[in-house]
């Protein structure tokens, strides 16, 4: 008998919902509909598995930061109004070809999965989310960078009609924020375009975001429609405001406070409950070796 070998990440066929027979579960993703988890469960074969309980949904889902929409956190409703179809994408800078390409003729190029993830925001606020998406490696790949890229940077869609933040002009709008070409093709790098087995909704940065889980959450950038490759480091919008307090870097360490704050522990939104940070948000087995060679740099503001 041919027993066919499962990676972590993917479901049982029993645990697909009874469309996934139909439509197959690939089509059910890209659609933003299968169930892939059951808020409350971590399931004990994923590929990262996060030790603590998924966020019930309804915290995760309406308290957001998403500037462009207000600075409070009870934006989710006003976000309703962002259009997530059509949706298009553009490569740009140092690649061999600039492209645009719809989120359709993306998503057909790509293999999604699963995957739970801790979010750390600077704040010091956190969640546990179960994402659907696809590795940012393969994203890079798709866009086929020059050798001379060294960073790509990631541009939230800047749409005044339906975002009412960007009427703030103390804010350097579009956002945007970066990566080295190492971190970007590291395993951990995640382009999430679902949650909770749905798409994903515009709040959270649908219909499609990044997602650094080592990192702290400013620099998981929300709805982008634009990849640059780029030889020189860019400065993120974070970084242009105040680069004293969010740096280029910004990886996850209790013992670097924040000008203003500790980082030492957060408040975990699903539960109340404090609980202690961890070096790279847990994840230092996979991302540590990447600054093994950073002498100098704030690799932690
Ligand atoms: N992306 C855009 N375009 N605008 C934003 O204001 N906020 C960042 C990040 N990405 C932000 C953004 C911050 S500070 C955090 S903590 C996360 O999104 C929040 O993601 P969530 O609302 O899905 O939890």
């Amino acid at each position: 008998m041919l027993i066919r070998s499962r990676r972590g990440w993917e479901l049982p066929e029993n645990r697909a919902t009874p469309e996934g027979f139909s439509l197959g579960r690939r089509a059910l993703l890209a659609a933003g509909l299968a169930a892939p988890l059951l808020p409350g469960l971590a399931r004990a074969d994923d590929k990262y598995p996060p030790g603590r309980p998924v966020t019930p949904e309804k915290a995760a889902t309406t308290y957001n930061n998403y500037y462009e929409f207000s600075t409070d956190k009870d934006l989710w409703e006003d976000a309703q109004a962002l259009p997530q179809d059509p949706w298009s994408i553009s490569f740009a800078g140092l690649v061999e070809k600039e492209q645009t390409l719809s989120l359709a003729e993306l998503l057909r190029q790509v293999q999604l999965e699963d995957r739970v993830y801790r979010h750390r925001c600077v704040e010091a606020w956190s969640m546990v989310v179960p994402w659907t998406g696809f590795a940012m490696a393969r994203l890079v790949a798709l866009a086929r960078p020059l050798g001379s890229a060294k960073f790509v940077a990631f541009t939230t869609i800047a749409d005044k009609k339906h975002m009412p933040g960007l009427r703030m002009p103390f804010y350097p709008w579009p956002y945007i924020d970066s990566v080295t070409m190492a971190e970007a093709t590291n395993d951990l790098a995640f382009i999430p375009t679902g949650m909770y087995g749905k798409a994903l909704p515009p709040q959270n940065g649908g219909p499609i975001r990044i997602h650094l889980p080592w990192k702290y959450g400013f620099k998981s950038v929300k709805s982008i429609v634009k990849v640059s490759f780029l030889e020189k480091r860019p400065v993120g919008m974070w970084e242009n405001i105040q680069s004293s307090e969010y740096g280029f870097w910004a990886n996850v360490n209790p013992e670097v406070p924040h000008p203003r704050w500790s980082q030492a522990s957060e408040r975990d939104i699903g539960t109340g409950k404090r609980i202690p940070t961890q070096l790279y948000n847990g994840y230092g087995e996979f991302v540590a070796g990447l600054y093994a060679n950073s002498t100098g740099e704030k690799l932690f503001m």
